[in-house]
């Protein structure tokens, strides 16, 4: 390292740079994949240890296509809080280092107590069970109208929309911005987010374990923006959202039904924008899914 000039060291930097690593978190590289994979056998041997055998084998409270619950609620009211007590302002506290697993918990029980979106807004922010909050610059909920018929989920925030704290704000957004015209929506007649509220530094895939402990939150989002059609931008939020493994490539253009705890909406997954600016030629796809969600739309 000594040998280096203030130009290579100014080049190195510049290198990180544009690569999207514009976040010092430690010295060490952290294998956080490597943490999620260990996690299962722990958190296997917790509950033999701890559970009953009708509950270890009881299905788990989150599951976004199988929860049922009584019939439509109209829209812009809100479904109730569910059972569980409200969490205190800035939800329960749960330190970033606790396992993993008892962090999906108490996000599923903050995430229960939200009786609005503010609500939900507020709890995320004093949510300190999800370790991207650390890194990232601010909390990116939502934009748009949360009163839309349409709501179009994306994967994570980047280094624009966690400089702004709004989703879909740089070149992607801009895109999206032009999809949404092409069928006579905009930012005030649908409502964007993202499964993950925070931005993982340097852009890196959020690991399995961090999506388990944001989906209860973006869940209860839809449940609580009630939109008639969902879109899913991209594999990972069609993925996370539609509890599934196929890739978005199979997925794309197919509407499904997504229960969102309160009633049965019409889901569809199209190509991410950020893909579609990589690979020009999806975007005739993207086209016909928008078509299609627009045909939804007048349908509905
Ligand atoms: N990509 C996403 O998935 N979400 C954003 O908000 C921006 C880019």
């Amino acid at each position: 390292m000594t040998d280096l000039t203030a130009d290579d060291l100014a080049d190195i930097l510049a290198f990180h740079w544009e690569a999207g690593v514009d976040v010092a978190i430690g010295e060490t590289a952290v294998d956080r994949f490597a943490e999620s994979a260990a996690e299962p056998a722990r958190a296997r041997a917790t509950t033999a240890l701890s559970t009953p055998a009708s509950a270890a084998l009881a299905p788990p409270a989150e599951a976004p296509l199988s929860r049922s619950g009584p019939g439509p609620a109209p829209r812009g009211a809100a479904p109730p809080a569910r059972s569980a007590p409200p969490a205190a302002a800035g939800g329960p506290a749960v330190l970033v280092t606790q396992p993993p697993d008892a962090a999906v918990m108490a996000a599923r029980e903050a995430a229960r107590g939200a009786a609005s979106l503010e609500a939900l807004r507020a709890i995320l922010d004093g949510f300190d069970g999800c370790a991207l909050k650390r890194t990232a610059s601010r909390l990116v909920f939502a934009d748009g109208n949360p009163q839309a018929r349409v709501m179009f989920v994306g994967e994570a925030p980047g280094r624009d929309e966690d400089q702004q704290g709004l989703p879909f704000v740089g070149r992607s957004g801009k895109l999206l911005d032009l999809m949404l015209g092409a069928i006579g929506l905009d930012r005030t007649s649908a409502y964007i987010a993202n499964v993950i509220p925070w931005r993982p530094p340097g852009n890196r895939t959020p690991t399995p374990q961090e999506t388990a402990i944001c989906l209860p939150f973006i869940a209860r989002q839809i449940e609580l923006a009630n939109p008639d059609i969902l879109v899913c931008l991209g594999g990972p939020s069609a993925q996370a959202l539609l509890a599934t493994t196929e890739g978005i490539t199979k997925l794309r253009g197919r509407f499904m039904n997504y229960d969102t705890g309160t009633r049965t909406i019409r889901a569809i997954a199209t190509f991410h924008p950020a893909y579609l600016l990589r690979t020009p030629l999806g975007k005739r796809f993207a086209w016909r899914d928008m078509l299609a969600v627009e045909a939804a739309l007048k349908a509905e």
